[in-house]
């Protein structure tokens, strides 16, 4: 009888079940020829192979690599998907996502969604024939309303971008199945650790990685998690286009993930007390976080997530300077677009990140600040905003 130790390894085999367990084991297995418990960075191209047309199972690093496949594993893993397909940053995964449809085919979006998201449906896909209507998916019977039948996707942000607005993941997967279409999640901000679309019925899972699953703020990149057949025609985009992330970016992805729970646990910590500080604070107008009582997507955040995030939106009194001065005052907070990385950051949305969707039906206040509350010290954080708010609304 072998003993464990001297058994072959097999760490997927003995990763069980627990959502830790599968960020740090799922595809991870040690490597077979030296044992290295860290799945390598396979920078190499090309696989020599060992005769005409018999190969490893990789031929070419645009159509495979060992060190995305490890990563593409795991957040399937996580996600509870059959399958993960990896790309080098978010919006590239999504750009995939709508190559599935063809011309005439109509998608419906959430009216807060991502800016970059809606840039690239009503700039890029709709110059190929894609139709897409922007709708309060809050409102179903405005979904409802919506529907033809050319519908294809529903394209379901939550919490979104900026406005922190929770949707109904399982009523709109149900109203999309009645009409033929499919429900696609952005799960960025919430990540798997907090919220599982797919067993809430949704049909594709999109990320972008460069967010709390890279969690530090050092690499760009995407990923779609679905069931096997949708997979095999996003590989074959991803191939046949090309936008695969590096085995580096693939690498530091995998690592970040590793500790994706215990992260997100204290995002979410340190979020919620934010939220309290800023709610109670004077020179704050309205603070939106799902984990608030009174926001209006609290109860239902609290049936579909496990937990309510790192992300904080809020208005500032005394408007657009003013939250722009509160912007550029924090000093722990740094003033940069993106979210999801170990340390704090503030941005200006509609100057910042949602400048493309200016003059849209998707303009998001001018007085609004968004914060990414990272996973230092709590009451450092409050004492930043403090004074951040003192400098930016005294005059
Ligand atoms: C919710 C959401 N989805 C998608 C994206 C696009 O991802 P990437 O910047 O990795 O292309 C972003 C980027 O900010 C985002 O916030």
């Amino acid at each position: 009888m072998t003993s464990s130790k001297d058994a072959a390894p097999d760490a997927t085999a003995a990763a069980g079940d627990g959502f830790a367990t599968r960020a740090i084991h799922a595809g991870q297995d040690p490597e077979p020829v030296t044992g290295a418990v860290t799945v390598p960075i396979f920078q190499t191209s090309t696989f020599a192979q060992r005769r005409v047309g018999e190969h490893t199972g990789y031929e070419y690093a645009r159509t495979g690599n060992p060190t995305r496949t490890a990563l593409e594993t795991c957040l399937a893993a996580l996600e509870g998907a059959e399958r993960c397909v990896a790309f080098a940053s978010g919006l590239a995964a999504e750009d995939a996502v709508f190559r599935l449809l063809s011309p005439g085919d109509h998608v419906i979006m959430a009216d807060d969604v991502y800016g970059g998201t809606w840039r690239q449906v009503a700039q890029v896909h709709t110059r190929f024939g894609i139709e897409v209507s922007a709708v309060d998916l809050s409102d179903l019977d405005a979904v409802r309303a919506a529907l033809t039948p050319t519908t294809r996707l529903i394209w379901a942000e939550t919490p979104s971008n900026p406005l922190l607005k929770v949707l109904d993941l399982s009523a709109l997967a149900a109203l999309a199945h009645a009409h033929g279409a499919r429900l696609v999640a952005d799960n960025t901000f919430a990540t798997p650790a907090l919220q599982q679309p797919l067993t809430l019925g949704a049909d594709l899972v999109v990320h972008s990685t460069t967010k709390y699953l890279g969690g530090h703020s050092d690499v760009v990149g995407g990923a779609v998690c679905t069931d096997h057949a949708t997979a095999e025609q996003l590989a074959f985009l991803q191939n046949a286009v090309g936008a695969v992330p590096g085995p580096f970016d693939a690498w530091l992805t995998l690592r970040g993930v590793k500790t994706l729970e215990v992260r997100m646990a204290r995002h979410s910590e340190n979020a919620a007390q934010v939220a309290a500080f800023l709610a109670g604070h004077p020179a704050v107008s309205a603070v939106a976080y799902p984990g608030l009582t009174d926001h209006p997507g609290h109860a239902l955040a609290a049936r579909q997530m496990s937990a309510f995030g790192g992300m904080v939106s809020f208005r500032v009194a005394g408007g657009v300077e003013a939250a722009t001065r509160v912007a550029e005052s924090t000093r722990l907070f740094f003033l940069a677009e993106s979210l999801g990385g170990v340390e704090s950051l503030i941005e200006h949305p509609g100057i910042m990140t949602h400048a493309s969707v200016a003059g849209t039906a998707l303009e998001v206040p001018p007085d609004l600040v968004r914060l990414s509350v990272g996973i230092e010290s709590v009451t450092d954080l409050l004492a930043d905003l403090e004074a951040a708010l003192a400098a930016g609304t005294t005059r």
